[in-house]
């Protein structure tokens, strides 16, 4: 079985994250979030198929140096084909039904039981549907009560919203949908495709559980935190931290609630960490505050900053002594280029 990772959009709300690594590749508690989800996928699917455009290269070289135990294949679009044409322009590695995956999505929904609820309502295909405050940013979903979709609206505006539910971004389907997408274009699988196939039994599963959308900062320090308080919750870690091998904290560093550190970072004495995601080889000077930060790989933040409330810093960038960054800062590589 196969399953279809979409993989392919510029990750522009993550930027300037995502000007050196495409957002697929990004880390969520230390792992790339494409490969959370493919570790995520039941037994059944032994074909991994990855559709990207943006940033294709670093993504082949990845799998290309990391071997995942299933059968990987890369399909390249030459411009961005949109979620539904990403699928069908797939559809020569498809040999039965498969599951599609958003890779933003981070879940810890069980796909075995997921599988076997699509198997059982015999249907086109099933979405995977999450309970949200506020359903505008996503895809909402009306279905009746044999959880059959009956309508489907993605990014709805207020005065539309009739429920709660929203596409999840996990779906499994079968080979007859493809018959319903036009090759070669660029296609919405939730605005032109979803909305047409409704009449052939398209299903809902509504699943409760660990669900975010890690495609902007503040969702992406969130996905840390449920990540992280899921650990704890589950007795497999005693504080809402995580540390990668070979990182380096001095004495007199203070870690806070939520604070996942990636390989070889350094972080000097005097610092406090709360709600901070720090890449890989990262250095961090030291008396520090960082509390709300995406710090990116490489990233050297000098002696005595304040960084708080949703500030970013591009992998390899530098921040100077002294800084004083907040609400929605951004740092790129080269200093002309730090935006505000
Ligand atoms: N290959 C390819 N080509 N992938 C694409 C393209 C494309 O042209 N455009 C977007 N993607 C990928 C993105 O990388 C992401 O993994 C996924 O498709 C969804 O795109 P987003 O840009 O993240 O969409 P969204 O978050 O606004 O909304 C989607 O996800 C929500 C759940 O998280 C929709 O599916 C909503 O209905 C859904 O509720
Ligand atoms: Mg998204």
């Amino acid at each position: 079985m196969e399953a279809i990772i979409l993989a392919g959009g510029f990750g522009t709300r993550l930027r300037p994250l995502t000007y050196s690594v495409p957002k697929p590749l990004l880390p969520v508690m230390n792992t790339p979030m494409i490969v959370g989800i493919i570790n995520s996928l039941p037994p059944e699917v032994d074909r991994v198929v990855l559709a990207v455009n943006y940033m294709a290269k670093a993504i082949r070289d990845h799998f290309a140096a990391n071997d995942i135990g299933r059968e990987v294949i890369v399909v390249v679009e030459d411009e961005p084909l949109g979620t539904g044409g990403a699928v069908k322009n797939c559809e020569s590695q498809i040999r039965g039904k498969f599951f599609v995956i958003n890779a933003d999505v981070i879940t810890k929904l069980d796909m075995v039981a997921y599988l076997a609820f699509h198997n059982n309502c015999g249907g086109i295909g099933v979405l995977a549907l999450q309970e949200v405050e506020d359903p505008t940013r996503y895809g909402m979903v009306i279905t009746d009560q044999n959880n059959s979709i009956q309508k489907f609206v993605e990014k709805p505006g207020e005065n539309e919203i009739v429920t709660n539910w929203i596409n999840a971004g996990t779906y499994i389907l079968e080979p007859e949908v493809l018959e319903f997408i036009t090759p070669e274009k660029k296609v919405s699988i939730e605005r032109e495709v979803f909305p047409v196939i409704l009449e052939k039994g398209l299903y809902g599963f509504k699943y409760v559980g660990l669900w975010k959308d890690a495609g902007t900062p503040g969702s992406y320090l969130d996905a840390h935190a449920l990540m992280l308080e899921a650990e704890v919750a589950a007795g497999l870690a005693k504080t809402t931290h995580l540390l990668g091998e070979g990182t380096h904290l001095d004495s007199g560093v203070e870690l806070g609630e939520n604070v996942c550190i990636g390989s070889g970072v350094k972080i000097a004495t005097g610092c406090r960490l709360s709600n901070c995601v720090v890449h890989d080889n990262a250095t961090i000077g030291k008396d520090c505050i960082l509390d709300g930060v995406v710090i990116g790989d490489r990233a050297t933040i000098g002696n005595g900053c304040t960084l708080e409330n949703d500030v970013l810093v591009e992998a390899g960038a530098t921040v100077e002594s002294g800084a004083q960054l907040s609400c929605g800062a951004r740092v790129r590589q080269s200093k002309e280029r730090q935006e505000n």
